[in-house]
């Protein structure tokens, strides 16, 4: 059957694909309004005069120069109920652009440094997870990051927080600043995870060397990469993510916001599936990059000609990267054939 839809069909189609999203990380779906909303609500001084001076703010030059404001704007985040609304308000934006299976990546150390429990963190986002299911038909999980700029007995010292809640998150994954913070750094802490049953992800190749790729497989033993774009400047390493199917989470407005890529029709996103990798889509932080799952989809196809049959494959390829029980892949696979098929493809 061919792939090829009108223009407006080819948005329909897109618009109502089930897909899941395997990288965001709730801290970047703050939008401004809640942001401000919340700094009033906790007594919290904020140094811009309002919503719209502090988006104009975000207008980065490469990662670090996001992370930085970033990690400013989590500090009016101090309650139980700030941590659900942030999530909930996420799960609402998944659910209207038909995610149905999401992987949240969260930051603890973002919060307890700044004196806040690690409970109140995990307690707020579980509650929105655990509502979506029934409430929008999402079903959400979390993955615990260690931020990769400090130590790995700080990550020791997150990971032993955390063992309390095991039930709560499914994994662990690695961020923040990537150049300079090799994933061996976390080699023992990833082991320490391994050992204890949680599953495995890390941010390489985003702006650090395809050997961050190589060392994120060979010591940390991920079972995904998170961004993985730099894979393609190394044929040894296509090859092997070709070969294992190894997925990776890509992020194209993220990559074009923190200038990895300076402009869309140049993303390798398009090059990756035509390689055979296991690529799919996600927003990253959707509040600082522009857009949510379908716009990422959207600004991608638009620019790099996707047709349906690549969409269906970046949605199959979502499920088939996601750490959900095989009942519920199969359920996913089956709710995509059903979607494609009332297109007639
Ligand atoms: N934390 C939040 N977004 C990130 C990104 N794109 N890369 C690394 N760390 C992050
Ligand atoms: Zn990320």
């Amino acid at each position: 059957m061919s792939a090829v839809l009108a223009p407006d069909r080819l948005a329909e189609f897109l618009h109502g694909l089930p897909k899941a999203e395997l990288h965001m990380h709730i801290e970047g779906s703050l939008e401004p309004e809640l942001m401000f909303a919340m700094a009033q609500r906790n007594g919290i001084a904020l140094p811009y005069a309002d919503v719209e001076s502090l988006r104009a703010a975000y207008d980065f030059h490469n990662l670090q120069s996001f992370l930085d404001i970033y990690y400013a704007g989590a500090s009016v985040l101090q309650t139980e109920q700030d941590f659900f609304d942030m999530a909930w308000a996420y799960l609402l934006r998944a659910q209207a652009d038909h995610v149905v299976h999401v992987e949240m990546f969260f930051d603890p150390q973002t919060h307890t440094e700044r004196g806040v429990a690690f409970d109140t963190v995990i307690d707020g986002l579980k509650r929105a997870c655990d509502r979506a299911a029934g409430e929008l038909g999402v079903r959400a999980e979390l993955i615990l990051c260690f931020l990769r700029h400090l130590s790995e007995d700080e990550a020791f010292a997150t990971l032993e927080q955390a063992k309390p809640h095991l039930g709560k998150f499914i994994g662990v994954g690695l961020d923040s600043s990537e150049v300079g913070h090799p994933p061996e750094k976390f080699a023992r802490v990833f082991a320490e995870a391994r050992r204890l049953g949680l599953h495995v992800v890390a941010h390489a190749g985003e702006e650090g060397p395809p050997a961050y790729i190589w060392s994120a497989l060979d010591v940390l033993k991920v079972e995904r990469i998170d961004h993985g774009v730099q894979s393609l400047q190394d044929a040894a390493l296509v090859e092997r993510l070709v070969k294992e199917r190894m997925p990776l989470t890509v992020c194209p407005l993220s990559n074009i916001k923190l200038c990895v890529f300076e402009k869309m029709d140049q993303h390798n996103l398009r090059r990756m599936l035509d390689l055979g990798i296991v690529a799919t889509v996600n927003s990253d932080d959707p509040a600082y990059f522009g857009g949510y799952m379908n716009q990422n989809f959207r600004e991608t196809g638009a620019a790099l000609g996707l047709d349906a049959g690549h969409l269906r494959q970046l949605s199959a390829n979502s499920f088939e990267a996601s750490f959900a029980a095989a009942a519920d892949k199969q359920r996913y696979v089956d709710r995509l054939g059903e979607h494609c098929a009332a297109f007639g493809l």
